[in-house]
């Protein structure tokens, strides 16, 4: 249980907000806003509610101050998605940043420079972590999606101050716990992706929570290779094929069932609109790739959606940057989209290339919830706690009132 923004009064208080814009940037320019604009709403409402919201957040892994990472080319899309200027301090601890607050006036956002360039941060240093709290009277942690590091910003500063949860984290927790912990059954999960062994206690993870695990992209065929088949010129971690074999024992032990391809995509090279053909599963050419789940396969997953009432989708079914291996990928993204049109099914999506994968299929709008998360989504569909959402964690009487 964690506390919200709700019940906080911080008229006339300095609020230090921990978001994630770690975006990507291109020629000192922002290339994909989503997570400026996801984390707008905390710091809107904490404004409107009379708080100095001091921004602080990583962009990249400096190693120390390096300028090539510095967190100005921010100030201008955060200004533009909060709806108000943004103040700016070239240092997050030390005196700038404190001349910079002391001047703030209620309402107004402040962004500080990359916490990063202090390599205390991410030792989580208690000296660093006192420093960043003595810019505020609350901690707020919007950053689910860097709640896997215990840094100083997404850890240490949870047990300084009167500690809650932002909007984008609050949502986060809520979409996801209705995906896994408390999902409405039968749940399916779609795990795919290049290489199994990126997936391991994941896949272990997954087989004793979900009724239905369908597997996709390269890793499909480390589990086709290791029941038998030939998978020619494949990616395929054959060294794999066994601890393939024991993650279906367990899926059987657990009752979930694995669904693997039953037609492909082959190709005799990685490109785009290289010649193809769609093949059995049983007769993959020596000399050809598979790169991606053939229709049958797509359709199948299709109908068996139709009989869920929740789907978690970690990774793409094929090689989707290049068309038209994004086939198997686009259909079942569109008819899972179009049973949550229904009504009749939940569907959360995230973590690495899954997102793109499913912004191309046209449904990242169309989702129940997609995740802002990469490393963090995969943390947590691996059963892990993580350590910037445990520090957030309060009795359920400290919930009730501000506890602050
Ligand atoms: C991410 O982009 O996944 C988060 O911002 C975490 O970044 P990191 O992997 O550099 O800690």
């Amino acid at each position: 249980m964690f506390r919200t923004i709700d019940k906080l009064d911080v008229k006339g208080k300095r609020v230090l907000v921990r978001a994630d814009l770690n975006v990507p940037a291109k020629d000192g320019k922002v290339t994909d806003t989503t997570r400026i604009d996801r984390s707008a709403a905390t710091l809107i409402q904490l404004a409107a509610k009379g708080a100095r919201v001091i921004v602080l957040t990583h962009f990249g892994r400096p190693k120390g101050r390096e300028d090539k990472y510095s967190q100005k080319l921010l100030v201008e899309p955060l200004a533009r998605a909060v709806g108000k200027t943004v103040a700016w301090a070239d240092d997050c601890i030390g005196p700038e940043a404190e001349k910079l607050i002391a001047a703030m006036k209620d309402g107004d956002i402040a962004l500080l420079e990359n916490v990063r360039f202090h390599p205390e941060e991410e030792k989580n240093d208690p000296a660093f972590a006192k420093a960043l709290a003595a810019l505020g009277d609350f901690y707020i942690n919007d950053a689910f999606s860097t709640a896997h590091r215990a840094h100083a910003s997404t850890e240490g500063l949870a047990h300084l101050l009167p500690a809650a949860a932002g909007r984008l984290m609050q949502a986060e927790l809520e979409a996801l716990g209705k995906a896994l912990e408390m999902p409405e059954k039968p749940v399916a999960a779609i795990v795919g992706g290049a290489k199994v062994s990126t997936k391991l206690d994941l896949l272990g993870n997954l087989v004793a929570k979900v009724d239905y695990l369908i597997i996709g992209g390269g890793m499909a065929n480390t589990f086709l290779f290791a029941q038998g088949k030939q998978v020619g010129k494949s990616l395929c971690e054959k060294d794999l094929a066994g601890t393939a074999r024991e993650i279906i024992k367990k899926a059987e032990a657990a009752k979930c069932r694995i669904i693997l391809p039953t037609d492909v995509v082959v190709a005799g090279e990685f490109a785009e609109n290289a010649a193809n053909a769609v093949v059995g599963v049983d007769a993959v050419p020596e000399d050809k790739m598979i790169l991606d789940a053939g229709p049958a396969s797509a359709e199948a997953v299709a109908r068996l959606l139709e009989g869920c009432k929740t789907l978690v989708w970690n990774g793409p079914l094929g090689a989707f940057e290049i068309a038209p291996f994004d086939k198997a990928t686009n259909a079942v993204a569109q008819a899972a989209a179009a049973l949550t049109a229904k009504g009749g099914l939940l569907t959360v999506g995230g973590g690495g290339d899954t997102v793109s994968a499913l912004a191309k299929a046209g449904v990242e709008d169309k989702f129940s919830y997609i995740s802002t998360a990469g490393g963090a989504f995969l943390e947590w569909l691996e059963g892990k706690e993580l350590p910037g959402v445990a520090a957030l964690h309060v009795q359920p009487d400290q919930v009730r009132g501000s506890g602050c």
